[in-house]
């Protein structure tokens, strides 16, 4: 672990949702609703991502967008035609949901990506606003159900380590090549350090199993190497190139195994099992769903 004095460490207080990509994998939904605004039981998927930020201390919110995703700006608006018919009727725990929506005026901000050029680009996209200070980067389809919200985890292991950190789970070795993957130096337990990164790597030229999930928290040096970018895997502008380049240097880039259970809501297959472990862990849903899923579980074994 190296030997940063804590007061080096600037705190992490801005966060950027990169929300302008095509959600592809979810045509014809996304034909007219942003991926990001798809409902995980009665929220939706930016929501969860929103709470956990907030969790974690993030004071500043930045989202880059695209053409077609102006639900997402409306649902953090205050609704008052909405607001004011709930309150005429006394539903005040409504209202008290509506809340829970709203960003104080200046917290929040959009900048936009004129093309979907990846996750390196839309990231680079708010280098303006992030200036010369370390930051946040959730990607709202990696939805995560954790005890302690997995950037809070990683905010207060970025404390011990400063650099870069990125979020990290073990996946089946003939998985990785759907990942950024980890190249560990030496193995920490929770944190890691990390010697090198590879953007979906064939599964023989893997360096580990270490999978890179949608949670970051990175320098402004970040910043300035995507300004170099060229397009990489995919011809994309890849997030992975410009975090592997600050791995040349030892004790720069550390890996993070967080506690809990991601989700990958930017799939089908995915979105599916987040609907299910979700709606199973609400208290005003269980018991009804869990009898439903039991019985559709009987159904189709009846039908084999
Ligand atoms: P994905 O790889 O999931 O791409 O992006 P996508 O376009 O959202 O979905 P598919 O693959 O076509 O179904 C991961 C994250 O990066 C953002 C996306 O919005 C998502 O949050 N992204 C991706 C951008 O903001 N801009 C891009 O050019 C690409």
């Amino acid at each position: 672990m190296p030997n940063i004095l804590k007061t080096k460490i600037k705190r992490v207080t801005k966060a950027v949702f990169p929300v302008a990509g095509m959600g592809t994998r979810f045509l014809p939904a996304t034909k007219s609703i942003p991926k990001e605004i798809m409902t995980l039981v009665d929220r939706p998927l930016i929501q969860y991502a929103i709470d956990e930020a907030r969790a974690a201390g993030i004071k500043e919110f930045i989202f880059v967008t695209a053409r077609g995703k102006s639900a997402l700006e409306d649902y953090f608006d205050h609704s008052p035609e909405l607001e004011s018919a709930l309150r005429r009727s006394g539903k005040e725990d409504l209202l008290e949901i509506l809340r829970d929506t709203n960003m104080d005026s200046g917290a929040i901000a959009y900048v936009r990506q004129n093309r979907a050029l990846g996750l390196g680009h839309a990231v680079w996209c708010a280098k303006r606003l992030i200036g010369n200070e370390p930051f946040a980067v959730l990607l709202p389809d990696d939805v995560i159900a954790a005890e302690k919200p997995c950037l809070q985890q990683m905010i207060e292991a970025y404390e011990q380590t400063g650099g870069c950190m990125v979020a990290a789970m073990e996946v089946p070795p003939n998985k990785t090549s759907s990942y950024g993957v980890l190249d560990v130096a030496d193995d920490m337990g929770s944190i890691l350090q990390v010697r090198g990164m590879v953007e979906k790597p064939k599964v023989e030229d893997a360096p580990s199993n270490l999978a890179v999930i949608g949670r970051y928290i990175l320098t402004p040096k970040v910043m300035m190497n995507l300004n170099r970018m060229k397009q990489g895997a995919g011809g994309e502008i890849q997030l992975t190139d410009a975090i592997a380049e600050e791995c040349k240097t030892p004790g720069n880039v550390f890996g993070f195994r967080f506690r809990g259970q991601r989700y990958d809501c930017g799939s089908k297959a995915g979105f599916l099992q987040a609907t299910v472990a979700f709606g199973l862990s609400r208290p005003d849903l269980r018991e009804e769903f869990s009898a439903y899923l039991n019985d559709m579980v009987a159904l189709q074994k009846a039908a084999q």
